[in-house]
């Protein structure tokens, strides 16, 4: 196979694109060019059959800016940079089953994941992404040029707090999700971003860790933020992956949200996810 032979093709769906073609274990920087910019112009990227290591799936992201270790997720055995999705039999609540993007709570936010899937329910675990580029440039002239000159504030207590959203109610997390006290990251973000890599206006307000916009109260900005993600979660923005042991999805967390869909109670599915750093977002 010719080196940089890759293919990429649109998914066909509102976000994402298919790479096929390419062996992500022997990755070379000319490669990791093609994608990044792929990934700034498709938002997320899926691989078929990659049955890589986890120090290959390491050493992916260090072409991409390196491993931000997340504060929250258990982690893989003896890999502290590598967490674990993972949802057992006896286990109903999963982690991520709600649209966001993750990292929004953190001022410099990850730039994205790598998720590779290690082991598949026999049907059911897919997951949705959004299309944030679509999601702002559909909203009308008007809209758009309020949003442009807003900020909105993000917070990782709430979700993953002491008495956050996942600890409530005697949700079934189990030991996946911890140290709870490290929950104390706050941000102010444009509602409106300029891409890093693409330089394309996307939204970048999402309902898991925004809490409201800057200067307005929570109850103030929650008509318009409802608006907001009842248009970024149209089916015309959004594509639904379908996973298989071995598929990679590469996110963009400024350009997509992601939604893992809990329906596949009674099997197991465990993923392993590589966080990518990421680097200042502004207007
Ligand atoms: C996540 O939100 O990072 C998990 C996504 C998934 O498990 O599909």
């Amino acid at each position: 196979m010719l080196q940089n032979s890759l293919s990429i093709h649109p998914s066909g769906g509102g976000v994402g694109a298919f790479v096929d073609n390419i062996d992500l274990g022997t990755l070379d920087e000319t490669q990791a060019g093609t994608l990044k910019s792929a990934l700034g112009d498709y938002g997320v990227l899926f691989f078929r059959d990659q049955n890589i290591t986890t120090d290959q799936h390491l050493a992916m992201a260090e072409h991409f800016g390196g491993v931000n270790v997340n504060r929250f997720f258990a982690h893989v055995p003896e890999e502290p940079r590598i967490a674990e999705v993972r949802k057992e039999p006896d286990q109903k609540a999963n982690i991520g089953g709600g649209w966001h993007t993750d990292h929004s709570y953190d001022q410099i936010p990850a730039m994205g994941s790598i998720l590779l899937a290690r082991e598949t329910p026999p049907q059911g675990g897919d997951t949705l992404f959004a299309n944030m580029y679509s999601a702002y440039e559909s909203l009308s002239d008007g809209l758009k040029a309020t949003l442009e000159g807003l900020n909105a504030v993000h917070s990782s207590r709430h979700v993953f707090g002491r008495n956050s959203n996942y600890k409530r109610g005697g949700k079934d997390i189990g030991d996946r999700l911890g140290n709870e006290d490290a929950a104390q990251q706050d941000a102010v973000h444009p509602v409106v971003i300029r891409h890093p890599i693409s330089g394309k206006k996307a939204l970048y307000v999402n309902s898991a860790f925004t809490l409201h916009f800057e200067g307005w109260t929570a109850e103030e900005s929650k008509p318009l933020l409802d608006y907001l993600y009842a248009h970024a979660s149209r089916p015309e923005h959004t594509y639904r992956f379908q996973w298989a042991n071995g598929s990679i999805a590469f996110w963009d967390n400024r350009a997509t949200w992601h939604y893992a869909v809990n329906d596949y109670h009674g099997h197991r599915r465990l993923m392993h996810r590589v966080t990518v750093e990421g680097c200042e977002i502004g207007r």
